[in-house]
Formats: C-alpha cells, sequence, structure tokens
C-alpha cells in the first residue's frame, strides 16, 4: 500500500482541458502580480498535490500556527510557511475576495488566487523560528528579508506547470508516483531527498535503507538552489550515470522535485518527509546535517526534531549516521559500525570536491563513483 497522503486526502488545484482555458482567458483579465520562481515552485507544488493538506497559500491563523507550534491551525504538522508576499503598496491594489493573476517572472500565469486575507508579519520571528537564526548570511533567512512586508492568503488554482520539457522524462506528479509504485507492486517505498551528486555516502545509505524496503525514489530537488551548488541539469546526468552503473534498476525511480530549496535544517527535513509521504513514500531518509548550510544546524538536529513528530507523522524516518569510507575496513561505514581512528576515513569537504572537480580531477573513488566524477567534470566546464 503506498502512503496516505498528509492530512488523508491528495489534493489537486488544477484546472484542465476546456475548464482551464477559459480560465486562463479569464485571468488575463484580472489585476496580475509578478512573482518569482520560489513562488512558481509553491504553486505548482500546491496545485499538484505535493503541498497537500495545503489548498493555497497560507492564511494568518495556519501562518502563525507554522511559525509558533509547527502545526497548521487544524493541528496537522507542517514546518514551513508557504506564503505570497507582496508589498505595502502592492498590497493596496487588491481587494479581498478579489482574484489575481499570479504571473512569472517569464509573463507566463502560472495561476490565479482568491485573495481571503492581507497580513504583516514579523520577519525576525520567521526567521529564528523557522531557520533558527536571524542571521542575514543564512541563504534561506536572506530569502526572508528580501520578501515584502504583507502576506496574500487564500486558495489557488494551478493553470500552467512551469515548464520541466529539460527533465520531461523524470517529471512526474504525486498522483503519477503512487500509480507508478503501484504498478511496480512496490509495498514499501523509500524517497531520498538531494540537491547533490550522489557519492558513495548517499550511495550507501540508500542501499543499505532499500535493503529494507520495496523500491527507492531518488527524488533530486531541482527548484532554485543557491548558486554554489551544482545545477540541476548536470546532476540529473550524474544520477542517470550512477543509476545505469550501480542500482538495480527494478528497484530505483529516478522523479524530479521541483520545489525551491530552502536551506531550513530540522524544519525542512520535515517538510521533505511530508512532500515525500504525498508522493506515496512509506519512508524517508535523513542523514547528517539534512538541509543544512554552514554550521547553523547540528549534524543530528535534523534527526532529533523529526523524532519528535515521526509517529503523527505517518511516514518512517530512516535515520542515518554520518557515512563514510573506512580505509581499513575497506568499505562505507559509518560510527555505529566503524571501530577505526579518524584518520583511517575519507572525508572531503564541498569545497575542496567542487575545486578538484574545477581543475578536472577526479575526487578519490572512495568519495565518488569515477562515472560521476566524470560527469562532474564535464559539467563544471560547461557552466
Ligand atoms: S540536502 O540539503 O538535500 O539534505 P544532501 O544532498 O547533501 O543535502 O543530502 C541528501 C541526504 O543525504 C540528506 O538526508 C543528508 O542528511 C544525507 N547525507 C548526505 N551526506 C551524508 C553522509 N556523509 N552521511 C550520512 N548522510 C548523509
Amino acid at each position: 500500500m503506498v502512503n496516505q497522503p498528509h492530512g488523508g486526502r491528495l489534493i489537486s488545484r488544477e484546472l484542465t482541458g476546456q475548464e482551464r482555458e477559459q480560465a486562463i482567458k479569464n485571468a488575463e483579465k484580472l489585476q496580475s502580480l509578478t512573482v518569482n520562481s520560489w513562488v512558481v515552485s509553491d504553486i505548482e507544488l500546491i496545485g499538484i498535490g505535493g503541498f497537500s493538506p495545503l489548498t493555497g497559500f497560507m492564511g494568518q491563523a495556519d501562518y502563525e500556527s507554522v511559525v509558533d507550534n509547527t502545526r497548521l491551525a487544524d493541528g496537522t504538522i507542517w514546518s514551513i510557511p508557504i506564503t505570497l508576499p507582496v508589498t505595502e503598496e502592492q498590497a493596496k491594489n487588491f481587494n479581498i475576495g478579489e482574484q489575481i493573476a499570479l504571473k512569472g517572472e517569464d509573463d507566463v500565469i502560472y495561476g490565479t488566487i482568491t485573495l481571503e486575507e492581507k497580513y504583516t508579519y514579523n520577519q525576525e520571528k520567521e526567521a529564528q523560528n523557522v531557520y533558527g537564526t536571524t542571521e542575514e548570511a543564512h541563504p534561506g533567512v536572506k530569502k526572508v528579508y528580501e520578501k515584502g512586508n504583507v502576506y496574500l492568503g487564500g486558495p489557488i488554482t494551478l493553470l500552467n506547470r512551469p515548464d520541466h520539457s529539460q527533465f520531461e522524462a523524470y517529471y512526474m506528479d504525486p498522483a503519477e508516483t503512487r500509480q507508478m509504485f503501484k504498478d511496480a507492486g512496490w509495498k514499501t517505498i523509500v524517497g531520498f531527498q538531494t540537491r547533490n551528486p550522489v557519492h558513495r555516502a548517499h550511495e550507501h545509505i540508500q542501499k543499505t535503507a532499500l535493503e529494507a524496503v520495496d523500491g527507492l525514489l531518488l527524488n533530486p530537488l531541482v527548484g532554485e538552489t543557491k548558486s554554489d551548488d551544482i545545477p540541476a541539469d548536470v546532476r540529473m546526468e550524474s544520477y542517470e550515470t550512477i543509476l545505469k552503473n550501480y542500482y538495480v534498476k527494478d528497484r530505483v525511480r529516478l522523479v524530479i522535485y521541483p520545489a525551491a530549496m530552502r536551506y531550513a535544517g530540522p524544519k525542512e527535513a520535515i517538510l521533505h518527509a511530508i512532500v515525500r509521504k504525498n508522493y506515496g513514500c512509506t519512508h524517508f531518509i535523513v542523514g547528517r546535517d539534512h538541509a543544512g548550510v554552514g554550521d547553523y544546524y547540528g549534524t543530528y538536529e535534523a534527526q532529533q526534531l523529526i523524532a519528535q513528530y515521526e509517529e503523527e507523522l505517518g511516514i518512517q524516518i530512516f535515520k542515518f549516521e554520518h557515512a563514510f569510507y573506512c580505509t581499513v575496513c575497506e568499505n562505507m561505514a559509518s560510527a555505529k559500525t566503524c571501530p577505526h581512528d579518524k584518520e583511517n576515513h575519507v572525508h572531503l569537504s564541498g569545497t575542496k570536491v567542487r575545486g578538484l572537480l574545477r581543475n578536472g580531477e577526479r575526487p578519490p573513488k572512495e568519495f565518488s563513483r569515477p562515472e560521476v566524477a566524470d560527469v562532474l567534470i564535464k559539467g563544471m566546464k560547461e557552466n
């Protein structure tokens, strides 16, 4: 049995066929609001049910409850506000009850919102409670501070999905992944979030999890990431390569996760688990410093926070210790399984790895599969 959606029902806020065409015509006559790529990702994820049970951008009661209590106003666990920010000036133009067309920076109308609420909020409080810091150096907090001071709340309708033609073969919505798992006969599915190429440590924890379940959903995030992360197109090629060379074809599915990366560590781990539950996963991997950045979060803080909600969340969390290659064991291991001193463990920082790749050098094969390294070296040259 694939998992129940969060809140019990898979949401669809998307129009299709004639109804959609009519709605697009109507939307062209509405007042419009230009939104950035983060908001476009959120419109899509609400529309296709990835963010079930959300049906739109949060109103004040849900927003405050999420920021204060990690729950929607009705008590359902939710960890990150999904909001539509505007400036005070912009807010004055929109009236409660009005429909607004939501346009991307490319002028495409991605959807509409029926405006139910306009409310102000405290940016520092949001930063502190969601990201655990008020420092602007944090890439997620920086985004919070760049937002307008007013949030618009209300249900949305998705009229155009963003263009994923670049990764068409790997795009599926939650209804489709759920059906795919059923067709494969998988009853237990582990979801894996990543914003990086799959290195040996990732491969190790995925395969360890796979020993205990029927299938693996490799679900890389391809929405906006910070500029020094490896671009999604290069990563996608690296995933194809590692799957082809090192995975059992019938046990893995590669599907993109079209969200923006927030780098909110523990709180984002909860969001990541909820979304994968909506895609049908029964299990989800949280390893070391999940969705972390810099040294804002403790290595196992995400695991500790999610453990508090795990039973209620309705998705089982596979928690993994920091994994590494041990030259004495001659295999991948962690502090749980390897008795040898640290100097025997192969550790490379992200900065070090990027430096090697940029110079056209493969990182050690204990860190990254050579086929993956070659794709990354080529990709770094082209970008
Ligand atoms: S994330 O921002 O998407 O979480 P990343 O792609 O690095 O970053 O990690 C994907 C998943 O693998 C996360 O659950 C993370 O905790 C886990 N992970 C990454 N590296 C390791 C490692 N060396 N040992 C254990 N878990 C890891």
